[in-house]
């Protein structure tokens, strides 16, 4: 027999860990168990992939989450889309844990006696065996009929603190899942919705090989790969939307959630499918010149394999070269400025601005001096060195070059960068 939670009649008793979510404005206490909170999705993050769905079709019936940890996607998914759930998750006291927070979800928006709160159950059980989880489900709801499954939403456990793992080490397995649940699955306008939350992780090679597997179940089911960001230049989730829970004719999306609950995500989509390539741009090395613009872009955006897409939007038919597109500070040289009229295009662009001197030196504490005398020829009051040093010694240099310039009278800001693979420092004066 599995063990059945009613949200609307579980308690925290026994449950020890719980945090307020960080991102929900002080409003939300999780519970958590067995360490989990840090599997679990940010508040925030969850809502802005809720509300994604929102603007989709998706078939009638319940939202599964066969791996639900403290069950936070799971609620946010519920709440906007007013749909009953069902969450599955192995371990007993997190399945508890979501019960309680479903019913905390729930209280927060003043629909506990809801009729989708009151078909919700958590099971503590395998999330792979579809079966077993929906005969229990009608039986202990009394139903004759099997729980319809409108949306199923997977977010595998996988090891932590490695930069790379394989796909067979995502607990529950993807193909297992798929395989569990694909008869009990409701049928939408381009078939069952799914979205499966991946790691960011994962090779381009091994993004193919889920999709493979996607396949082998679901032969050519139409699919929106989604890249989220919070900023800083990282990718925080890649998922992977299918069928119904698709956009037709997007094949990538760059979701970045703005640093306010209260603001929308800023959203990119387009670019190409991930069978034909991985849609990063092609870097071309070419000698700098004085003069022409050099920004460095949001990494997550490029690596999102739609930067090209973006920019299209933000300059007017310019050429841009790339000289930089892998790491933390992705860098194009172009001639006219970036049309940045929105607060959000700003928010994809670390920096921008003209280069105006080029400078061969060792950079080091004892040339500061002259590249300070070099910098103030421009009017520059302030320069933020934007190329990889060492951490120890970066402030360092940082402050020794604040330092100077604040004795000084210029009025500009500026800012330093290299080309990779070449040690000609360049000055751009922002813009
Ligand atoms: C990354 S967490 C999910 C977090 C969740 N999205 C949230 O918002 O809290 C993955 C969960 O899968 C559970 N899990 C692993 N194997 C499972 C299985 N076979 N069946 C059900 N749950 C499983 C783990 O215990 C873990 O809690």
């Amino acid at each position: 027999m599995l063990e059945i939670f009613n949200p609307n009649s579980t308690d925290s008793a026994g449950l020890t860990e719980y945090a307020p979510d960080s991102t929900a404005a002080g409003t939300l206490v999780f519970y958590h168990a067995s360490q989990g909170k840090p599997l679990a999705t940010p508040w925030q993050v969850a809502l802005a992939r809720s509300t994604l769905l929102t603007q989709l079709s998706l078939p009638e019936g319940y939202i599964l989450d066969c791996a639900c940890g403290s069950g936070i996607q799971l609620g946010a998914h519920m709440a906007l889309l007013q749909r009953p759930g069902i969450g599955v998750e192995l371990d007993v006291m997190r399945a508890q844990a979501s019960a309680v927070n479903l019913q905390s979800i729930a209280q927060y928006r003043n629909e506990l006696n809801s009729v989708r709160m009151q078909n919700t159950r958590i099971v503590a059980g395998d999330g792979r065996d579809g079966a077993s989880v929906c005969s229990a489900i009608a039986e202990h709801l009394n139903s004759e009929r099997l729980p319809p499954i409108a949306l199923l939403h997977l977010d595998p456990a996988r090891p932590r603190n490695s930069r790379t793992h394989g796909l067979d080490e995502m607990a529950p397995r993807l193909d297992e899942v798929f395989k569990g649940w694909a008869p009990y699955l409701a049928e939408g306008e381009n078939g069952p919705a799914l979205l499966l939350d991946l790691s960011p992780r994962l090779t381009h090679e091994q993004r193919l090989a889920v999709e493979r597997m996607v396949d082998e179940v679901w032969n050519g089911i139409t699919r929106t790969w989604v890249w989220t960001s919070r900023g800083r230049g990282r990718v925080d989730r890649l998922a992977l939307w299918l069928g119904s829970a698709s956009t037709a004719g997007v094949a990538r999306r760059f979701v970045r959630i703005p640093p306010s609950i209260t603001e929308e995500a800023y959203v990119i989509s387009g670019g190409e499918s991930l069978a034909s390539g991985d849609g990063l741009p092609v870097h071309l090395r070419q000698p700098p010149r004085r003069g022409e613009r050099i920004s460095i872009l949001d990494a997550a955006l490029v690596e999102s394999g739609l930067a090209d897409e973006w920019l299209k939007s933000v300059t007017k038919s310019e050429h841009i070269t790339w000289g930089d597109v892998e790491g933390r500070r992705p860098q194009i040289h172009h001639k006219h400025p970036l049309r940045l009229e929105n607060e959000m295009d700003r928010m994809l662009v670390q920096a921008t601005g003209r280069v105006v001197a080029l400078a061969r030196i060792q950079l080091g504490l004892d040339t500061v001096d002259q590249l300070v005398e070099l910098v103030l020829e421009h009017d520059v009051a302030k320069m933020t060195i934007r190329v990889p040093l060492a951490p120890e010694i970066q402030p360092k240099i940082q402050g020794a070059i604040d330092r100077q310039l604040a004795r000084r009278h210029g009025r500009r800001e500026a800012f330093l960068v290299q080309q990779p693979g070449d040690e000609m420092f360049l000055i751009c004066i922002a813009e």
